[in-house]
């Protein structure tokens, strides 16, 4: 399966943070935001995954990121001119995907629980399309499921005014390869974006939709106001120094996938030894 990570956008609702860099590249405490999106695939199991930002930005996630090699991984790089939705993402990576189902993850969403790896594993090999739903107090924000009373989904609806559950649908999804086909037949929202919400509604009427709950024990972090970038940080920093264990440290998720040997972890921990993070990495077994 590939993956795809969603970095465009402007940031404008984080200006002037993001007026020249990248809302993706903001520190989420102690490592740049992408980094737990992409530990995020690497843990369920995706090595080959596209990158799609704005032309500006795209040289400083290569710098960030290389080619994935140093990670066992194979990544790419993509252009989205305009923030015309995150559908788009599977026309931009039309080629990269070939036949290959694909997961999306947005750049700016982090995830942390246990249990999480196991479940995002046993869905990366979708007959149709999984996505999930999360408790939230404000479900207008997002893309709300409405379940019925057997727990099957039944409506997905794009930030509805009047919501019909507590379901907020995260950015992260898995597709078979139908996906692109979906997302070239669906036209764009009245906010002039193609909605991954539509393609969701697209598998739901073909009864091809699975929605999982991710579970209250699993932090869902928003990272799109000063208030809630600041709270991502400082949910980071309390369970990290409470650990002594990192959340979204890719070098560590790609070494305990098995992507990586213990030596290359060490060649990537030695020029990040000054700041700590990489004294942690050598500490791993
Ligand atoms: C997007 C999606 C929405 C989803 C949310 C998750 O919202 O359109 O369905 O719930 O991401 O972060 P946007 O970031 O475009 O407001």
């Amino acid at each position: 399966m590939k993956g795809i990570i969603l970095a465009g956008g402007s940031g404008t609702r984080l200006h002037p943070l993001t007026l020249a860099v990248s809302k993706q590249l903001m520190p989420v405490y102690d490592k740049p935001m992408i980094y737990y999106p992409l530990a995020t695939l690497l843990s369920a199991g995706i090595q080959e995954i596209l990158i799609v930002t704005t032309a500006y930005d795209l040289p400083l996630f290569r710098k960030l990121l290389g080619n994935g090699s140093q990670l066992g991984c194979h990544f790419e790089f993509a252009v989205q001119d305009e923030p015309n939705g995150l559908a788009e993402a599977f026309l931009i990576g039309e080629a990269f995907i070939g036949n290959d189902k694909v997961a999306l993850i947005l750049g700016d969403n982090i995830f942390y629980g246990s249990g999480l790896a196991k479940l995002l594993q046993a869905n990366n090999d979708p007959d149709g399309g999984i996505i999930y739903g999360y408790h939230v107090q404000d479900p207008q924000r997002y893309g709300v499921v409405e379940f019925n009373d057997r727990g099957e989904a039944i409506s997905i609806e794009e930030k509805p005014k009047h919501p019909k559950s507590n379901f907020a649908v995260p950015g992260i999804y898995f597709y078979d390869n139908e996906v692109i086909e979906i997302a070239r037949h669906i036209r764009p929202s009245q906010r002039g974006e193609l909605e991954i919400t539509d393609v969701n509604k697209a598998y739901l009427q073909k009864n091809k939709l699975k929605v999982s709950i991710l579970d209250r024990g699993t932090a869902w972090l928003d990272t799109g106001t000063f208030s809630s970038l600041m709270q991502a940080s400082q949910f980071v920093e309390v369970i990290e120094e409470r650990q002594g264990l990192k959340i979204g440290a890719i070098e560590e998720v790609a070494y305990s996938m098995g992507y990586i040997t213990k030596t290359q972890l060490h060649k990537l921990a030695r020029p990040l030894l000054k700041s700590g993070y990489g004294a942690y990495l050598m500490r791993l077994n």
